[in-house]
Formats: C-alpha cells, structure tokens, sequence
C-alpha cells in the first residue's frame, strides 16, 4: 500500500500550510514528488513556501489564499476543487481557544467551528467522489487527542476535533475496497516552533523538552501511516498517553482533571 503516485496533473491539497504542521505536511509531500495546492490566509507567506519548494523539489505549488472561517471565500476554493484532480487532501487548518464559553468572543468561536470542522467536511465532500471514480485517493485529518475526550476551557476546540476524529474514523470503514486511503493524525502536544524562555506558556514549562515531537517527525509519521491506510496515527509517548487516558478514563472524572488544567491555558486569553 502506498499513497496515490504523483503524476504532471494531480495536486496534493494541504490546507494551513503556512506554519507548523500543515507547512512541515507540505514540504513533506513535495519530498516525496507531489506537486501541491496549499492553503492558509497569509498568501505571502505562502508564496515564500512555493518558491522554496518548487526549488529544491522541482515540483508545482499553487497557492490559494483563502480564509476558510468564511463560506462565501470557501465556495470558489470548492468549486475549482471539484474540477481538479486531487489525489491527496490533508484537513489540517485548525485554530484553538481556551477559557470558559461565556468569556470568549462570540465570533472567533463561531469561526472556529468552521475551520476546524465545517469547511474539513466541505473539503471532504467535495474531492471524495473524483477519488472514488478513480480508485485512488488518500484523505489525512488532523484532529487532535483533545477530540478523544470532555475538556472544559476548551469547549469549542475539544468538540471540533470531536467531530473530525469521530468522522475520520467513520469514513474510512466506508471507504474499504474503493483505493480511497483516509487517516486520522490525532496528536497531543507538537512543538511547532522554538520558543524562548519567557514566551513559554504553562504547557511548555511543565511538559519536558524531550516529550515533545517536531513537526517534521508528525509530518513524517503521518504520511507513511496514511500511505499504509492506517486509521490514526498518534505521534509520540505523550501524545500516545494523552490518547489512553482520553479513550479509556471515565468522562466525568476526566473532565474536571482536564478543565482545571485548561483553565490555566486560558489565564489571559478569555475573549482572544
Ligand atoms: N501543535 C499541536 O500541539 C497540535 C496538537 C493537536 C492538534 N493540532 C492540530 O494540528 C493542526 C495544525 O496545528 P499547528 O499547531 O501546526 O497550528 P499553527 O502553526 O497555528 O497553524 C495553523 C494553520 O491553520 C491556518 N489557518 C488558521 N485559520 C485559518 C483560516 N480561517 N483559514 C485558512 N487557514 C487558517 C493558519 O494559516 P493562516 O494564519 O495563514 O491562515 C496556519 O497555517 C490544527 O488543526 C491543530 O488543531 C495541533
């Protein structure tokens, strides 16, 4: 088993590509020999990513600066994507916020519903039917060990990734004979940059240097799980224990646990 060969015509789509993981995602296909579309809402640095790649990989980057919170921005993305010959899609735009419901901004968590799933599911429907016609695809999600288990202070975030866990799963039990390859990356903490000293927040500070994973080692491991069909992929010791406890620790002992422990990420972030 191994994911969809690249050919001149078809893209790998790999959506918030412009930091961390979606960017060590996309550089990682274009090592592999894919040719991409990527998307994320900051084109320029986007555009910074297609010249780097299409240098040392001599592959085709097309960028798409699109803000998929926004339905209407979405829909032309969609459209196009219908037409074209998308052999690989990884969902992985996604933003967070911590603290209680009531003292978030009522906007930015509705927006977080449709990067984290709303527009995840869009982007399925829309290139999941070329991959069936043409028995070969592969879909990687990246949903997160928040997903596995109640987090309150961090409602709107544990419940998306919920969905796109629960949906991931799902799918793939569908796709079984078709060619049609879909994962589930449900990571725990991933060390997206270098952080100085007096940036790191409480999280950094109390998990040791050597428990996190980059995402370079993500990007890796979950494309060679997606190329072998596996259904989720859980990189590294502390993400693979976040997963245990989340799948198998009664929910309401869990989630007071957790809830005090996130309400201290959301110190100072309340309404962001
Ligand atoms: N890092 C972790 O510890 C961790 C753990 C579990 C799960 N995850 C999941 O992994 C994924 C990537 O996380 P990360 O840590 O790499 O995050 P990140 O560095 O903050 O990157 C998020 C990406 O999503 C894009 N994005 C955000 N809002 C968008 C919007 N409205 N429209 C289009 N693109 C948007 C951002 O691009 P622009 O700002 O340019 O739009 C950026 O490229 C997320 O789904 C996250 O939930 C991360």
């Amino acid at each position: 088993m191994s994911l969809p060969l690249p050919t001149a015509s078809n893209r790998a789509v790999v959506t918030g590509a412009s930091s961390g993981i979606g960017m060590a995602l996309a550089t990682e296909l274009a090592r592999r020999g894919h040719s991409l579309i990527v998307v994320a809402r900051r084109g320029e640095v986007l555009d910074e990513l297609k010249a780097r790649l299409e240098a040392q990989y001599r592959v085709t980057v097309e960028v798409r600066a699109v803000d998929l919170a926004d339905p209407a921005r979405r829909a032309p993305l969609l459209e196009e994507l219908a037409g074209r010959d998308v052999s690989i899609l990884c969902n992985n735009a996604g933003v967070a916020t911590f603290g209680p419901l009531a003292a978030l901004d009522f906007d930015y968590e509705k927006a977080q519903v449709q990067v984290n799933a709303v527009a995840c599911h869009d982007l399925i429907l829309t290139v999941l039917p070329g991959m069936v016609s043409r028995g070969t695809g592969a879909i990687l999600n990246v949903g997160s060990a928040a997903g596995n288990m109640p987090i309150p202070n961090n409602a709107t975030y544990a419940a998306t990734k919920a969905f796109l866990n629960t949906f991931s799963e799902s799918l793939r039990g569908e796709l079984k004979g078709t060619g049609v390859h879909v994962t589930l990356l449900a990571p725990g903490p991933v060390r997206t940059e270098e952080i100085a000293e007096e940036d790191k927040t409480f999280v950094d500070r109390i998990v040791p240097d050597r428990l996190w994973v980059d995402t370079e080692y993500t990007a890796r491991v979950s494309l060679d799980a997606l190329a072998k069909n596996k259904m989720r992929v859980v990189p590294g010791p502390l993400s693979q224990a976040m997963s245990v406890a989340g799948n198998y620790t009664p929910r309401g002992l869990m989630a007071p646990l957790v809830g005090r422990f996130y309400a201290k990420l959301g110190e100072g972030q309340a309404g962001a």
